[in-house]
């Protein structure tokens, strides 16, 4: 049976990371590279073109810095321990301890409490950039299941305090574990050497584990935020397929916007893409806006939140 949340949030504190400002750091530092990229590559596939960007000074956005020495030493990890073994085990695990028992709003508050906005006078908190995701949603008009999608797009952060080996197994870019690597289309793709994965018989082929056109549904994406919010929200939640594509594929970068592993897509997947391509810019450029009052807007999106979500969510 899942657990009450603590009185105490701190209960949930990693002692390797008191206050999470290592965790903001790699998160942010992940982020600003997908910032970059986003800026450099000047989509014009997004079949919904997101309006409340367009005067934004998209240049005034950090520049994506090859050499960053900490990001590379994050994707260093990640990329070697991200293995099929360690997929299938964390899937197993996940759900197999008692965590917590809360509300979506109550969750919101919890990240937030636990991981500290480590250059605060530039970032938002965790809360901020959810509301600051759905805002710019709601600013373009979108529909109520999406502005309720990026509320709770990176809640899966949780993860990190819910027993996570570190931050290798919670944020970044994810990848498809099983198959060949599509190196030239994933950041960092050089750090991979160590992963036992490449030198296995399988999972070192073009197609691993899988069929050709066997749909992305049918794949393993590497561990992380983004896949255990999405159990999440499939089974607890009543947020429409789009929304579950746009929470699970939201770090599928090499597939997103580099398009590799097209050979692994079915038809499905065709709409997939166009769901996260039309989230993706809400998560990415609401970073610079201003910073949203999350007592002013509470009552709204209690509201939304109610009608897509049960009061309270075994995490
Ligand atoms: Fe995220
Ligand atoms: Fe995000």
């Amino acid at each position: 049976m899942p657990i009450a949340v603590p009185t105490s949030p701190q209960a949930f504190a990693r002692s390797d990371d008191p206050k999470g400002t290592k965790f903001d750091k790699i998160s942010d530092a992940v982020d600003d590279i997908n910032v970059a990229k986003l800026l450099a590559s000047n989509p014009d596939n997004a079949y919904d073109e997101s309006a409340f960007d367009a005067e934004k000074d998209k240049a005034g956005f950090r520049q994506f810095v090859d050499e960053n020495e900490s990001s590379r030493r994050f994707y260093i990890e990640q990329h070697t321990k991200q293995t099929v073994e360690f997929n299938i085990e964390a899937r197993r695990k996940v759900f197999e301890n008692a965590r917590a028992t809360m509300g979506v709003w109550e969750a919101m508050e919890l990240l937030n409490t636990l991981v500290d906005a480590s250059d605060p006078d530039t970032s938002a908190t965790q809360i901020q950039h959810l509301l600051q995701t759905a805002e710019a949603m709601r600013k373009d008009g979108k529909p109520e299941w999406m502005q309720v999608t990026g509320l709770v797009h990176d809640l899966g952060k949780l993860l990190y305090f819910f027993g996570s080996d570190g931050q290798w197994d919670v944020v970044g870019d994810t990848f498809v574990v099983g198959c060949e690597i599509p190196k030239e289309k994933i950041v960092y793709s050089d750090t991979f050497g160590e992963n036992p994965d490449l030198n296995h018989p399988v999972y070192s082929t073009k197609y691993g584990m899988y069929k050709p056109g066997c749909g992305l549904d049918n794949v393993m994406i590497s561990w992380g935020h983004d896949e255990y919010l999405y159990l999440i929200c499939k089974e607890q939640s009543s947020l429409p397929k789009a929304a579950l594509h746009m929470i699970r594929y939201h770090s599928f970068y090499p597939w997103h916007r580099e398009r590799a592993y097209t050979y692994l897509e079915n038809e499905d997947d065709k709409q997939a893409l166009k769901d996260v391509l039309a989230f993706n810019p809400y998560d990415l450029y609401s970073k610079s806006d201003s910073l949203p009052d999350p007592v002013a807007l509470r009552p709204y999106y209690e509201g939304l939140i109610a009608k897509f979500f049960p009061e309270k969510i075994n995490w």
